[in-house]
């Protein structure tokens, strides 16, 4: 029988490091959109790596992403990614520290499949687990499920009830009916629970207010968007205050950002122009580009497209260790709890970052040193 442990004495997202560190996308191809030879190419062997040396570094998390189409042709590598919850359960059996997350579309998976999934994930991986609740609106993913869009109100209700039922099934003994206006379940049972109580943590990356209210009733870390300094420092300070006011509750604030590593910032930024501009995929860039819903200006559309071909999101984070460093100090300030990081090359990246970057963040106080035995995993054969 496994043993039940308070979430955050076991999971590293809820530890005391004020930069908490994650790494994203290690299980697709198509973050960095480039068609430099030395781009991350996704197979097991590779994404294994990348979760090893990251946990290996002391990394909060290991985020995947969810996507079930292409985003450009069939035989575009934007199609080729590994479905997130099986790929969490391999990364948790061979990791022994970060937290092991999936990105689950709750359209896409019935709730009582996903408890029971994700509570074995958690038995995996001894309590590490943590669920990215996407609502999402990619509309190829939703026309292969047969799905209809239901507007942002409509994908908030559904996740609402979804979540609702996991979280029953995660922590209540007895059966019971839910009966929703989506989901209707009859004698909802799942066993086990997962180790963590009262259940895993939760992120969602909504923008819009639907997607703020659900993190304000449901999770535990926001993701929000990255733009200039003083709306992240805004959006970070109203969100928290939002979310204590009308709940009581407190939540992290997480941003996503690429990470190019090397002997100067200069030297960082002609490699980022080489691989994101020059060698750019430019079918993936445009793909994504004709998603935008608002005009942008001329100089806008320059620093959008670079920063699309750099990774698979957020803003830049360039040159030395000590730079590096400095901005994420910097983000902190703003009310920056975690950051969610690519790499054009995770192997030497993440290790780079970790020999280099981590023990910088430590001198400045903004996280413990790393000490593999106190982070929070359960030693195997305790349970
Ligand atoms: C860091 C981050 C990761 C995301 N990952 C995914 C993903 O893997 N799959 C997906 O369909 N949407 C993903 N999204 C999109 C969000 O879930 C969300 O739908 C989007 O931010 C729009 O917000 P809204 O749903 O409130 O309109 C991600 C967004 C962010 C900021």
């Amino acid at each position: 029988m496994a043993v039940d442990r308070a979430r955050a004495d076991v999971n590293p997202v809820f530890n005391d490091n004020k930069i908490k560190l994650g790494v994203f996308h290690i299980n697709g191809e198509g973050a960095a959109k480039t068609r430099v030879p030395e781009r991350f190419h996704l197979t097991w062997d590779n994404s294994l790596d990348a979760a090893i040396a990251a946990d290996a570094a002391g990394f909060e998390a290991i985020v995947p992403f969810s996507r079930w189409t292409t985003e450009v042709d069939p035989g575009h590598l934007s199609g080729t990614s590994y479905e997130s919850l099986t790929w969490a359960a391999g990364i948790g059996a061979q990791t022994r520290h970060s937290g092991v997350m999936s990105t689950c579309h709750v359209m896409h998976m019935h709730p009582v499949f996903a408890a029971k999934a994700i509570a074995t994930i958690d038995h995996i991986c001894n309590g590490r687990f943590a669920l990215n609740v996407v609502c999402g609106w990619v509309p190829g993913d939703m026309e292969m499920f047969g799905h209809t869009d239901l507007g942002v109100a409509g994908r908030y209700a559904y996740a609402d009830e979804w979540i609702t039922i996991l979280k029953r099934l995660w922590s209540e003994d007895d059966e019971f009916d839910f009966d929703g206006r989506y989901l209707n379940i009859s004698r909802g049972y799942s066993m086990p629970h997962p180790i963590q109580r009262p259940y895993p943590a939760l992120m969602n990356a909504g923008g819009s207010d639907e997607g703020q209210n659900f993190v304000g009733r449901h999770c535990d870390i926001a993701f929000i968007r990255t733009e200039t300094r003083e709306w992240m420092r805004n959006r970070a300070a109203s969100y928290r205050k939002f979310v204590a006011d009308t709940f009581g509750r407190q939540i992290q604030i997480w941003i996503q950002a690429y990470v190019v590593q090397r002997d100067s910032y200069a030297e960082a930024v002609k490699y980022v122009d080489r691989y994101a501009v020059d060698e750019a995929d430019r079918a993936h860039v445009d793909a994504i580009m004709r998603r935008r819903n608002r005009p942008l200006s001329a100089e806008e559309n320059i620093i959008y497209r670079r920063n699309l071909g750099a990774g698979p999101g957020g803003l830049p984070l360039l040159g030395s260790a000590e730079d590096i460093a400095r901005e994420m100090i910097e983000l902190s300030g703003l009310g920056i709890d975690g950051f969610l990081m690519s790499w054009v090359d995770y192997r030497d990246g993440v290790r780079r970052f970790g020999r280099e970057v981590i023990p910088l963040l430590e001198q400045a106080g903004y996280r413990k040193p790393f000490r593999p035995q106190a982070a929070g995993a359960v030693a195997v054969g305790s349970r």
